[in-house]
């Protein structure tokens, strides 16, 4: 699992690969260093022990050894510290400025299927693992790594027997490691799955919040959260009983392992074959070595732990957008702006046929009108269009090229959208009204503004056109989040101009008042509206009644009035309703 793992840490992270490897260079310099300083301290004690004449300049020498040693070692250290901090920010910046373009730029279908929270949590949370695992590599593991085994090797010089003595625990302790690990392994994965549930559901209550309040359900929102985190406090008990097994055994290994190293020196020091010098220097480096080993080991614990939680980042981050442009695309320079659906059909991923063989034709600069009951497909046919889904059979051809042959992000400069629930930033109304062309000056915002209906009642604000309109223009009435939205499509100029029930949150006479300007700018614009008050599609060129996801009929108002099959019932239940 690890090795899946440090392979697609790789794939990720290999822009910084020359930095990493001079990194660890700088690391064996720094370990190596540090050696230096014990070496001196046997000098020391065995030139004491055999006392001579020469002995204090000697150990004057020594001593002046270890301060350059100290004070090299230190400033070195200085320079790998350096170096890490800035790996860590540089790698931080990158892979948060990734991940957001990855989330911006996959398609609405990975969008749909998963909650804001969740995915928030699973960057954050990921990102922090990833900079954690370096720090962890570089502050710790690497160095630790380089020491057990420049000290091994050294020890091992010195004398083979207590090198032996000393590696005898070691098998133990490693097999320990990896065996819990791989015992706590299925309980983190649960445990980070669950964390972005959770933190999907905080999201959830307090984007829904409205609602939790009016209904009074502040008390269950806090009992399903709290259940969650129960249940990752359950999980994470369990493995923190691993975790904590495994120490216990792995500390008791490594008693074991000093008792052996101090029996086996002082045995060597008794007989006279090695020197009381060379006794300190050897439980000095073994203490260190063991030391190191344990501290390497708790690392991986923690590597195992994060990488759970860093996987889930990078599978978001190697999705491809299921919505790609074509190797071949053409670049779209000018729209005419035809439509042509050609036998589509659709589902979403449940299957579910959404779409059935729907053909029809819209030039350019006409108007047709979609309606139908609600649930019967008419927001797919837009999804469509905008080619956030690909169709499942058929094609759809704009200006008689296939959607799919063009530039994505050309072809989406000529569309302008307004939909039931318009999203509106949190800034300020000027700027959510020039989302979709942000060099528009004033004079061109206030014009859109007039033609949607909204100067008006932007104006009666206090600070107008600058006034900030909170998260999803939450100071906003339904009516009037749909004028700015109005306003932003206008402004755009689009060719293709598509109003998905765009009216149904204002009052009849607002409504009558847009339905001007939607007619002065059908002249030259293809227009797709989709609406329920059937008064404002009466003058569509054509109407296509949606049912269940077939186009079952079509012509405009007079001739689907004299059918007499849906859309005439529906024109008589509305006329029966409509105050007029
Ligand atoms: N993202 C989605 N994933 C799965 N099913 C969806 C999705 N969006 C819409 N649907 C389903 O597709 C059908 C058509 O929906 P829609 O096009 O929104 O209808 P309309 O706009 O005519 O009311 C409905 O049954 C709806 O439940
Ligand atoms: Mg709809």
């Amino acid at each position: 699992m690890l090795k899946e793992f440090f392979k697609k840490a790789y794939a990720i992270l290999k822009d910084f690969k020359k930095p990493f490897i001079v990194l660890v260079v700088f690391i064996v310099v720094s370990e190596t260093l540090q050696l230096v300083q014990p070496y001196l301290f046997k000098e020391i004690i065995d030139s004491i022990v055999k006392w001579q004449e020469l002995t204090v300049q000697y150990v004057i020498f020594l001593l002046s050894g270890l301060l350059i040693a100290y004070l090299v070692t230190t400033a070195w250290s200085y320079q790998v510290d350096k170096r890490i901090f800035r790996i860590l920010y540089e790698v931080e910046r990158y892979l948060l400025t990734r991940a957001q373009k990855k989330l911006v730029e996959l398609s609405l279908g990975y969008h749909e299927k998963e909650n804001t929270g969740s995915k928030i949590s699973k960057i954050q949370r990921g990102v922090d693992r990833i900079l954690e695992l370096i720090g962890n590599l570089y502050w710790e593991l690497i160095p630790t790594a380089i020491q057990v085994i420049v000290t091994f090797v050294f020890l091992l010089f010195l004398n083979w027997q207590i090198s032996l003595v000393f590696l005898s625990v070691v098998p133990i302790f490693i097999l320990l490691t990896f065996w819990m690990n791989k015992k706590a392994y299925p309980l983190r994965i649960r445990r980070h799955y669950l964390e972005d549930v959770a933190y999907g559901k905080m999201g959830q209550s307090v984007i829904n919040i409205n609602t939790v309040q009016s209904y009074a359900q502040e008390k269950r929102e806090f009992k399903e959260f709290k259940h969650l985190r129960d249940w990752i406090l359950r999980i994470g008990k369990k493995e923190y009983g691993i975790i904590l097994n495994l120490n216990l055994f792995r500390e008791m290994a490594i008693d074991i392992g000093r008792i052996l190293v101090l029996i086996a020196s002082v045995y060597l020091v008794i007989k006279g074959r090695v020197s009381v010098g060379s006794l300190v220097l050897f439980l000095t480096l073994s203490e260190k070595t063991y030391f190191s080993l344990f501290r390497i080991s708790r690392i991986y614990d923690r590597v195992s732990d994060a990488s759970a939680a860093v996987n889930r980042l990078l599978n978001l981050m190697g999705k491809e957008s299921e919505i790609k442009d074509n190797p071949k695309a053409k670049p779209v320079i000018d729209l005419k702006g035809e439509v042509i659906f050609d036998n589509v059909s659709f589902h979403y991923l449940s299957k579910e046929p959404v779409l059935k063989d729907i053909s029809f034709k819209v030039s350019p600069g006409q108007t047709i009108a979609l309606v139908g009951p609600s649930g019967g497909g008419k927001s797919t046919i837009v999804k469509l269009i905008f080619r956030h889904y690909d169709s499942v059979k058929g094609r759809i051809l704009i200006d008689g090229e296939n959607i799919r042959n063009l530039k994505l992000s050309d072809y989406r400069q000529f569309l302008g959208y307004v939909s039931q629930d318009v999203e509106i930033f949190d800034d300020t109304i000027k700027n959510n009204i020039a989302y979709g062309k942000k060099e528009a000056n004033m004079r061109e915002i206030k014009k859109a503004a007039k033609k949607a209906f909204a100067d008006e009642f932007i104006n009666r604000f206090e600070n107008g056109y600058d006034t900030t309109v909170g998260e999803r223009g939450i100071k906003l009435s339904g009516g009037q989040k749909q004028r700015i939205g109005i306003a932003r499509a206008i402004l755009r100029q689009p060719k293709i101009m598509v109003f998905d029930e765009a009216t149904s949150n204002m009052d009849t006479i607002s409504e009558r008042l847009i339905q001007k300007s939607i007619e002065e700018m059908a002249r030259d614009t293809t227009m797709i509206v989709i609406a329920h008050r059937l008064s404002t599609i009466r003058h569509a060129d054509r109407i296509l009644v949606i049912e269940n996801g077939r186009l079952t009929e079509e012509g405009n108002h007079e001739e689907l009035k004299k059918q007499g099959l849906l859309y005439a019932k529906l024109l008589s239940l509305q006329a029966a309703g409509d105050i007029r």
